[in-house]
């Protein structure tokens, strides 16, 4: 029997993948070979899902059909929209969306097979029906109907579509568009793993896509996003960032190893478990944060996070990772705060699908514990039990 343990898994290989390589001691992020960075600026999603089903980039009538299909699969189906119109509106997004996501793959006509053609078919209805999920229950909590999608656009433009009621500008399509991109895939992330070991089950794909949305909402994987805008906020000017980050850090030396490990003792929006240096994401969300302040002039939350990226770098040797920035950005977007983690799994769906027909043809994962409990002892019946 294998008997080395690794705490949390860490560097440990758990799956051959084609679809997302992540270089940690270089700061590189590639989707099939493709560097994130010529996919992010060059690109556009729709490409990106392509790629990320099929192994290459498409030619101009796949990306037309791909889009075309895309288009077509947003409508949510009636008794989707019937049953998020009763969950209560203090339900944080993840959870409405956890939930829909749960619902729909009750009535998805391909709920019976794991085929390959039939998980893709569920993963195009997936990966065009999340974003308009996530619309729809942003309006639907706020006492507003939702509308119906775009019958064109992209799939960026049709999120911000179903979220204001009105068509964005091409800027913040396209924004919105880089933002799908880089949140499209992260391999064996947690939420990944998650769905990767509910699907090695052959269980379906809506059944492996609820425990993965379930495992994203989490403080450590996807709801950084979140704490990280809360952040910036109670900081509130760019004069007291350093100060704010010098101070948690320094009270962060006077606390014992198990309080360090607490959420709130952590500075959101830093330190990962592969990444040594910063996450090539950040880079681009950056300089898309600062572009999207300098046309509206509202800087002070762009500029409260630059200061707080510099104390940080120059206090810590910790990384910056992807939700630092990106919570910028959805400030600068005008998208409310406990919002920013759904949008992670609207676009997070084509690379979740990708993996889920990767581990279709792979097999069972199924890890051993290193047990830890009593030897083994004489059973006493209850009547003889002091
Ligand atoms: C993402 C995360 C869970 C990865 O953790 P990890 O690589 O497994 O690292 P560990 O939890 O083992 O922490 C290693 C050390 O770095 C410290 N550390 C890691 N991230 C930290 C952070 N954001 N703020 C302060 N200290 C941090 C830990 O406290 C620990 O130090 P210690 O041993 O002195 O207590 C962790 O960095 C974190 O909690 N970050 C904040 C939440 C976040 O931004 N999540 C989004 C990830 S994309």
């Amino acid at each position: 029997m294998a008997v080395e343990f690794k705490a949390g898994l860490k560097d440990v290989v758990a799956v051959n993948s084609s679809i997302t390589a992540v270089d940690g001691d270089q700061g590189l992020l590639s989707y099939r070979g493709y560097d994130i960075r010529d996919l992010a600026t060059q690109a556009t999603y729709e490409e990106v899902v392509y790629l990320l089903w099929y192994g290459e980039l498409p030619t101009q009538p796949q990306l037309r059909e791909i889009s075309r299909e895309l288009a077509a699969a947003r409508p949510l189906p009636q008794p989707v929209l019937a049953s998020m119109r009763t969950y209560p509106k203090r339900a944080h997004p993840l959870e409405a969306l956890r939930t829909a996501v749960s619902i729909v793959g009750m009535h998805d006509p391909d709920a019976a097979s794991n085929k390959r053609e039939a998980t893709l078919r569920k993963a195009t209805r997936l990966t065009a029906q999340i974003p308009v999920m996530v619309g729809a229950w942003q309006r639907l909590r706020e006492g507003q109907e939702p509308v119906a999608p775009l019958v064109d656009g992209s799939a960026a433009e049709n999120f911000l579509y179903t979220v204001t009621g009105r068509r964005s500008t091409p800027v913040a399509a396209r924004t919105m568009d880089m933002i799908f991109i880089l949140h499209a895939d992260h391999e064996i992330n947690a939420s990944t793993f998650a769905m990767r070991v509910a699907v090695a089950t052959f269980t379906d794909l809506h059944s492996a896509i609820t425990a993965a949305i379930g495992t994203l909402k989490g403080p450590r994987h996807g709801g950084a996003n979140e704490d990280v805008l809360e952040m910036l906020l109670e900081i509130g000017d760019p004069s007291r960032a350093a100060r704010y980050i010098e101070e948690r850090w320094e009270a962060r030396s006077r606390m014992t190893k198990e309080e360090r490990a607490k959420p709130e003792n952590r500075i959101p929006g830093w330190g990962h478990p592969v990444y040594k240096v910063d996450d090539p994401r950040a880079g681009v969300l950056r300089e898309m944060a600062r572009k999207l302040v300098s046309e509206t002039g509202n800087t002070k939350v762009f500029d409260i996070a630059v200061r707080v990226f510099e104390t940080m770098h120059r206090v810590s040797d910790l990384p910056v990772n992807v939700d630092f920035f990106s919570a910028v950005v959805y400030h600068a977007l005008g998208i409310p705060i406990d919002l920013c983690t759904s949008i992670f799994a609207a676009a997070r769906i084509s690379g979740w699908s990708a993996h889920a027909m990767e581990q279709y043809n792979d097999k069972l994962l199924r890890p051993r514990a290193h047990y830890t409990g009593p030897p083994p002892r004489q059973f006493v019946p209850v009547s003889q039990r002091s």
